[in-house]
């Protein structure tokens, strides 16, 4: 896709002009006004380039496979650009490129993604304002070194911020709410997710491991000084999604990731627990065999705790019923974990107390300021091919695991259904026809080329999954 060369664009809209600012690189800033169409200003644009959107109304998903480039919202007297799906485009701004700054735009009613990066490396999403009612609102995916900063994102039917599959990168300022999930970090490493609220959400902040995923760890996600309160939303993921399985009533819940810490943030008003430890026997999707299914090395340093586990709901209630408790805790610890440690452990109440050890006096992790990386990074040589898997990872992994169901079903089902049709496959996605009623349509492909659906579909068909079955088969 990479390679892709754009037709140039024979007509320049009026509305779109271009002043060049004179520099080393010839970057020059375009400007989009209302009216105008901002994915026609991305075909103007060449790498080192600046498009500026000018309030108003925009109807359009904006798919951006160059690299370094910068879109960025102008606010007039308090009137932001406004990006509206009304309910049936399914993507605000997708972000294929390198190097891609989304800064200041107003991002509202997209069914499947307010924002999106697809295996896209040093990217900057910032001062954004996103409103559901979205499958995920800011969503990196298989994207590496980036910055979601400074953003408002509410109402979104799964997780707010979501994280798929990253490595180093910073999550931080940013206010979620009303929403699934606040935070959730997931197949993901060395992630800093700091000075954010998730308030009103059913639950917090989440540190995933989740099965059937191309990415088979999760680990070290630092979530610090956050304030965490009142996410008590009864849970309104679609019915049978993985997020639909999330215990409303939580501040943070660690699932199966390892090396977590948590420390200095403000945690209250969350009906079942401040903090929820679970693994793999939580969720209804089976074991994944290359997968570490407990969480461990979990450090819980000093938090604030008020008022959690008041009312514990769902699973943490039938758990405490189960060992014929009515009072809730702080933290619950509801697995095994090898290596877990909490601060001061006489303060917090704690179910599965015997599990932690204290962790050492004055323990913190202060000395990590950022996770993201000093220099920006090169494109690894699956990038660079733009094959087949990589596709796989940066796109469909986010809705679809290997055996069980994440937004749709399991993807040895697919296998099943296409077999030797990788051309059928590869249509199919382009222009998807609803065909299971328990599941929500599934979201067109379109804005990627025959060739990359092709690709996409080999890889499905061939490859995917190949390595569990040998193993399998060697066992
Ligand atoms: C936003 C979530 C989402 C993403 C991203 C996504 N899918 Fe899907 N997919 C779904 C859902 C939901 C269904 C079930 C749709 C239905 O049955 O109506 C589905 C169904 C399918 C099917 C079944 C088709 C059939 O004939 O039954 C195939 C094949 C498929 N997806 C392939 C892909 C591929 C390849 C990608 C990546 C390029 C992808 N999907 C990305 C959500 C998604």
């Amino acid at each position: 896709m990479r390679k892709r060369i754009f037709a140039l664009v024979v007509a320049l809209s009026a509305l779109i002009s271009s002043t060049c600012v004179f520099s080393a690189t010839q970057s020059k800033v375009i400007t989009v006004r209302e009216g105008a169409s901002i994915q026609a200003a991305v075909k103007l644009a060449n790498p080192g380039d600046t498009i500026e959107v000018y309030p108003g109304l925009y109807k359009e998903t904006v798919y951006i496979d160059k690299n370094d480039i910068t879109i960025r919202g102008v606010v007039v007297a308090g009137e932001w650009p406004v990006m509206d799906g009304e309910d049936t485009l399914n993507d605000g701004i997708l972000v294929a490129g390198h190097g891609v700054t989304v800064d200041r735009f107003f991002i509202r009613r997209f069914k499947g993604n307010g924002i999106m990066t697809q295996g896209a490396n040093n990217y900057k999403i910032i001062n954004n304002i996103v409103e559901g009612d979205s499958v995920y609102g800011i969503f990196p995916q298989f994207s590496n070194n980036g910055l979601v900063a400074d953003n408002v994102i509410w109402n979104v039917h799964d997780a707010a911020i979501y994280l798929g599959m990253c490595e180093n990168a910073d999550v931080v300022r940013n206010d979620t709410f009303g929403s699934v999930m606040g935070i959730e970090i997931e197949n993901s490493k060395n992630i800093l997710v700091e000075n954010n609220t998730a308030h009103d959400n059913s639950s917090g902040i989440q540190v995933t491991l989740l099965q059937g995923l191309p990415v088979k760890t999760a680990s070290n996600t630092i979530v610090r000084r956050n304030f965490i309160s009142n996410n008590n939303v009864p849970n309104f993921a679609p019915r049978g999604s993985a997020a639909a399985g999330t215990p409303a009533g939580t501040g943070i819940v660690i699932f199966a990731a390892d090396d977590t810490v948590v420390e200095g943030n403000i945690i209250t008003g969350n009906d079942s627990a401040a903090i929820v430890m679970v693994d793999h026997d939580s969720s209804p999707n089976v074991r994944d065999p290359e997968m570490d299914p407990t969480p461990d090395n979990a450090k819980i340093y000093d938090n604030v705790y008020w008022n959690n586990g008041t009312k514990p709901l769902g699973a943490a209630k039938d758990v405490l019923e189960q060992a014929g408790l009515k009072e809730g805790f702080e933290v619950m610890l509801v697995t095994k974990s090898k290596g877990s440690c909490i601060a001061n452990p006489s303060s917090v109440r704690v179910f599965g107390a015997d599990q932690f050890t204290a962790c050492p006096d004055g323990a913190t992790s202060a000395g990590i300021t950022t996770m993201q990386l000093s220099e920006p990074i090169a494109e690894n040589l699956e990038q660079t091919e733009y094959n087949g898997r990589f596709a796989y990872k940066a796109i469909c992994a986010g809705c679809h695991i290997y055996e069980g169901r994440m937004v749709g079903p399991p993807m040895r089902v697919i296998q099943a259904l296409y077999m030797d049709r990788p051309e059928a496959m590869a249509q199919w996605i382009a222009n998807p026809t609803h065909k299971r009623d328990d599941y929500p349509e599934m979201p067109p492909q379109n804005y990627l080329s025959e060739e990359d659906r092709l690709a996409i579909a080999n890889y499905i068909l061939n490859d995917l999954g190949k390595s569990r079955q040998l193993r399998q088969s060697r066992e």
